[in-house]
C-alpha cells in the first residue's frame, strides 16, 4: 500500500500558549510492500506520524495519500472505514483490555465490521494457533505473559488481514528474545506482501536484516537515509 505525505505539518494546541509543532512539513513516500524504521528520539514526532498515516487525525496542514487516495478529502466517516479496513495497529502498551479474554481482545477490530460471529471464532482460531497463543485463548489478557500478550497484539492486528501494519515503539517493553521474536514475524508479514512501519529507537530493530529503510525524524522533520 503505497503512502505519500507532501508537506505535512501538525499542530497541537495551535494558537495557545502551550503550542506544539509535532510534525514540521514532511514529505515522505513509503513503497507497497516495504518495511520501513521511523527511528528518533522520545518527543521527535514518530507516534503523531504514524497516526496521521494511521487515519487516527488528521494533519494540521497538507496531504496524506493512501494506495493513491487522497485522505483529507475524505469525511470522517470514511476515515474511519479505511482505518479499521485496511490498518493494523500494534500501538505502545499495546492498548489490550486486560479484563477481556485473549480471544474477544484478538476479535475486537472485527466488531464495527459487521462480521457474523462464526466468522469471527474461526478467524481468531486459525491466528491463535499460528502465534501459539490457542491455549490462552479464555484467559483474561491482564493474566499472560508479556510474550503471549505481544503475540495476542500482532493477531489482533492481523485479524482483519489488514494491507498496512503500524507499530508505534513495539519492543520498548520487550527483552531482546522477544523483541528478535517480533521482527522475525514482521519479516515474514513482508514477505507475505504487507506494508510495514515500525517507530523505534531500538537497534534490534533499525539494525534488523529486514528493515529495507530507515526514516530519521528530528524535531517534527525528516532526514531520510
Ligand atoms: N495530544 C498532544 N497534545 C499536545 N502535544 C502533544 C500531543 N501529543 C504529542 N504532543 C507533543 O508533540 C511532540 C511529538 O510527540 P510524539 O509524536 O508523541 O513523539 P514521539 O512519539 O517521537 O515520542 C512532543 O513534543 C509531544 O509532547
Ligand atoms: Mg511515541
Amino acid at each position: 500500500m503505497l503512502i505519500e505525505l507532501d508537506e505535512v505539518t501538525k499542530i497541537y494546541n495551535q494558537d495557545q500558549v502551550n503550542e506544539v509543532v509535532a510534525l514540521d512539513s514532511v514529505n515522505l513516500q513509503v513503497e507497497s510492500n516495504s518495511m520501513v524504521c521511523l527511528r528518533g528520539a522520545s518527543g521527535s514526532g514518530k507516534s503523531t506520524l504514524l497516526s496521521i498515516i494511521g487515519c487516527v487525525f488528521q494533519p494540521t496542514s497538507g496531504r496524506v495519500a493512501i494506495a493513491g487516495k487522497q485522505l483529507s478529502r475524505l469525511p470522517d466517516r470514511f476515515m474511519t472505514l479505511h482505518r479499521r479496513r485496511n490498518i493494523g495497529f500494534i500501538f505502545q502498551k499495546f492498548n489490550i483490555l486486560p479484563a477481556l479474554n485473549v480471544r474477544d481482545n484478538i476479535t475486537l477490530p472485527l466488531i464495527p465490521l459487521g462480521i457474523p460471529p462464526a466468522q469471527m471464532r474461526e478467524k481468531a482460531e486459525k491466528l491463535m494457533e499460528r502465534f501459539s497463543i490457542t491455549h490462552r485463548q479464555n484467559f483474561p489478557a491482564g493474566q499472560i505473559s508479556g510474550g503471549e500478550l505481544q503475540r495476542v497484539a500482532i493477531a489482533r492486528a492481523l485479524i482483519n488481514d489488514p494491507p498496512l501494519i503500524l507499530a508505534d515503539e513495539p519492543t520498548a517493553h520487550l527483552d531482546s528474545r522477544l523483541s528478535e521474536e517480533f521482527m522475525s514475524m514482521m519479516a515474514a508479514l513482508k514477505s507475505a506482501g504487507k506494508t510495514i512501519i515500525i517507530t523505534s529507537h531500538d537497534p534490534l530493530v533499525t539494525k534488523h536484516s529486514s528493515i529495507g529503510r530507515i526514516i530519521d525524524i528530528k524535531d517534527g522533520r525528516i532526514h531520510v537515509s
